[in-house]
């Protein structure tokens, strides 16, 4: 399945990207963000009937206090910008939300800029209200970036979150990975691992990392677990569909990087999943060409 033209670069960025949590102060440049701006102007939608919108601050907005009222974590200090992407759509909003904004998060990786999601599902209504969203909005996480800090204690800070097991640690593929049948959970093939590491090194809330896959007739399924106790209760048990986006835009850019082609499909009334225990929730499937 590898083939000649690999982005090395993009697929490098995929599975080296980390939360960045302390920042430079000093705003990019004028050339950065229009590079940022064509970024998002050019991310590849999941449907296309869902209205995507991100809203650019300085991080005056997203100030300790903000972060803090949105019931969020980690400490996360001094970013020069932030983004409030959201979607408006029936269709999947959250999954289509999460891939969206994962790709500017890896593109942004690209460039060496630094990114943390800050999760506002917790308090959805009062995110919206504060940033005046539309009411039918959907905006589950917020995006900070900027150029990590260079300072000593700013690097410290930044590798001592990583090394925090939440923050650092990634399920093994063998047991994220079924195939055929959802018996035991194996090692997948060797064609399938640089896809599969890709997926695996996706970014979650709370690093829940709620995704698990089947291959089955020659078709990667992703599914989430439809519970999840580091979501907590509630509201935020719904980043399952955030972060499953995230997997798949991960999954995405990677077929890119390796140029492969592959489409995603996801479930729905004409599309329906291969058999699945309870807890297992089907969320789309994709084909290589
Ligand atoms: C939807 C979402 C919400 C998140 N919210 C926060 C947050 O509020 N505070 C924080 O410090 N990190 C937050 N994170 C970052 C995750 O904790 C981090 O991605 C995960 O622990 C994996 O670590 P890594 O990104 O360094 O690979 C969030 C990530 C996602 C995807």
């Amino acid at each position: 399945m590898m083939t000649k033209r690999v982005e090395t670069d993009l697929y490098r960025a995929i599975l080296n990207r980390r939360s960045v949590r302390r920042y430079d102060r000093t705003p990019l440049d004028k050339e950065i963000i229009a590079q940022v701006q064509h970024i998002i102007d050019n991310v590849e939608p999941l449907l296309d009937e869902n209205q995507f919108e991100v809203l650019h601050h300085n991080g005056m907005l997203i100030d300790k206090a903000f972060i803090a009222s949105m019931g969020a974590y980690g400490y996360i200090v001094t970013p020069p910008h932030a983004l409030a992407p959201y979607i408006i759509g029936s269709q999947y909003p959250l999954v289509d939300l999460g891939y969206r904004v994962e790709q500017i998060v890896v593109r942004l990786t690209c460039l060496e800029i630094g990114t943390c999601y800050i999760g506002t599902l917790y308090r959805e209504e009062e995110n919206r209200l504060r940033l005046d969203l539309p009411t039918d909005s959907r905006c589950g996480a917020l995006l900070v970036f900027g150029h990590p800090a260079r300072s000593t204690s700013g690097r410290a800070l930044n590798s001592l979150m990583r090394s925090v097991p939440m923050g650092n640690t990634r399920l093994p593929l063998n047991q994220l990975f079924f195939q055929e049948t959802f018996d035991l959970p194996t090692n997948p093939p060797d064609h399938l691992s640089p896809i599969l590491s890709a997926a695996r090194f996706s970014p979650s809330a709370v690093n829940a990392q709620p995704w698990r896959f089947l291959w089955r007739n020659g078709g990667l399924h992703l599914f989430v677990k439809r519970y999840n106790s580091k979501y907590g209760p509630g509201e935020g048990q719904a980043y399952r569909f955030y972060d499953g986006g995230i997997c798949m835009a991960n999954i995405k850019l990677a077929l890119k990087a390796l140029n492969i082609k592959g489409k995603w499909i996801l479930y729905g009334h004409e599309h329906e999943a291969p058999d699945h225990p309870p807890n297992l929730e089907p969320l789309a499937k994709i084909t290589f060409e």
